[in-house]
C-alpha cells in the first residue's frame, strides 16, 4: 500500500494527465478544496459519488477555466451575465440553464446546471490546459468538514483521490456563494463569501428568505458536521460561561471566536478539524453577526451544530 502523502504534488501537468485519462484530482480553489473529475467522462463523474459517499441526487458544480466558453455549458440570462463579469474567476457559482454538453448524473437530470471559474492560479493553469470543464464538490467525505489543505483532504480520502495538488492553504475558507439565475429574480442558495449586499448592488433585486437554510438539494440540515458538539451563542460571554461548565464537569471543551469575519472564515473548518484530533467534546461558537460574510459563517456553523 503506498503512503497517500506521496499524490500530493504541485505539478499541474500530472494532474491534467491524470484528470484527462479518467482519475480523480484533489483541486485548490480559492474557497475550499474539490475533488476534481472530467466533467464530460461519466465513470469518472461516477467516481467522485464513490469516494465521497454521496448520493447521487446531490447535483455537482462545474467548474471552469479562465478562457473557457460558458455558454458552451449554460445559458446566461442577463443577471447572470452581470453577476460572471464581476464576480468571476471567483467564489461565486451561479445557476442557469444547462446545455447538452452537461451530463444528467452531473445536476441529477435537473435541466439547470451550477457553474464557477475559481480564482486559484494552480487550478487555473490546470483547467485551461485540460480544455475541458471539471465537477468538483468539496474533497470531504460525504457530510463532513471541508478541506482547507491538501493534509485535510488526504486525511479524509486518503487512497480514494489519484492526485492532490497542493495550492496551499484556502483563502476565504468557506464555500462558494450559490446564486439560481434561472427566474425573473436572483435568488441566493447558499450564502458565501460574495455577500447578498454586493449581489444586490449589482442586479438590484435578490431574493435572500431562508438563507441560512441553503435550500440548494443536497443541502441538508447538517452537512458540516464534526464529531465534537457544537454549541451556539450569540455573545462572546455566554461562550466563554458554557465552556467553563462543561470544563468543571470534566468535560473537554473550548471557544471558536475570532473578531475579523474573514479571519473566521478562513480558519472555521481548520479549527473544528483540530478540534476533532484533539478529543474535544463541545464547541462553544460565538456566532458573528449576521451580515456580510458573517452570514456564511452563521450558516456553516448552524450545520456543524445540527443533530438530525
Ligand atoms: O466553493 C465551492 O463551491 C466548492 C469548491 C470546491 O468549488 N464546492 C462545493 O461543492 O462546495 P459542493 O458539492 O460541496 O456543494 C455544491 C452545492 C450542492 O450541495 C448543491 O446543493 C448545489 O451546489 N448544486 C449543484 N448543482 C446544482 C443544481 N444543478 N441545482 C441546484 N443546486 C445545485
Ligand atoms: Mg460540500
Amino acid at each position: 500500500m503506498t503512503d497517500p502523502s506521496s499524490r500530493v504534488t504541485t505539478n499541474v501537468d500530472v494532474c491534467v494527465e491524470v484528470l484527462s485519462s479518467g482519475g480523480l484530482v484533489a483541486i485548490p480553489t480559492e474557497t475550499v478544496y474539490g475533488l476534481a473529475a472530467l466533467a464530460t467522462n461519466e465513470a469518472a463523474v461516477k467516481n467522485v459519488f464513490l469516494a465521497k459517499g454521496r448520493p447521487l441526487n446531490h447535483p455537482l458544480i462545474v467548474h471552469l477555466g479562465p478562457s473557457s466558453h460558458y455558454e458552451d455549458w449554460g445559458v446566461f440570462n442577463e443577471q447572470a451575465k452581470l453577476l460572471a463579469k464581476a464576480f468571476w474567476p471567483g467564489p461565486l457559482t451561479l445557476l442557469v440553464q444547462r446545455t447538452s454538453r452537461v451530463l444528467d448524473l452531473v445536476t441529477g437530470g435537473r435541466d439547470s446546471v451550477a457553474l464557477r471559474v475559481p480564482a486559484h492560479p494552480l487550478t487555473q493553469r490546470l483547467l485551461d490546459k485540460l480544455n475541458d470543464g471539471v465537477v468538483a464538490p468539496s474533497a470531504n467525505r460525504f457530510g463532513k468538514v471541508s478541506p482547507t489543505t491538501a493534509q485535510h483532504v488526504v486525511d479524509d480520502l486518503g487512497e480514494d483521490v489519484d492526485a492532490v495538488l497542493d495550492g496551499g492553504t484556502c483563502d476565504f475558507g468557506v464555500e462558494s456563494t450559490i446564486v439560481d439565475c434561472t427566474g425573473d429574480v436572483a435568488k441566493i442558495l447558499r450564502p458565501g463569501v460574495i455577500t447578498v449586499e454586493q449581489i444586490r448592488d449589482l442586479v438590484g433585486k435578490v431574493e435572500t428568505n431562508d438563507v441560512g437554510e441553503s435550500r440548494a438539494p443536497g443541502m441538508l440540515a447538517s452537512h458540516y458536521a464534526p464529531n465534537a458538539v457544537v454549541e451556539l451563542f450569540e455573545t462572546f460571554n455566554d461562550a466563554q460561561l458554557a465552556v467553563q461548565r462543561h470544563l468543571s464537569d470534566g468535560d473537554t471543551s473550548v471557544l471558536l471566536h475570532f473578531e475579523d469575519v474573514d479571519e473566521y472564515a478562513a480558519n472555521l473548518y481548520a479549527f473544528l478539524r483540530s478540534a476533532d484530533k484533539g478529543n474535544i467534546q463541545y464547541v462553544c461558537a460565538v456566532l458573528p453577526p449576521g451580515k456580510g460574510v458573517g452570514l456564511a459563517i452563521r450558516d456553516r456553523i448552524r450545520k456543524a451544530a445540527y443533530r438530525g
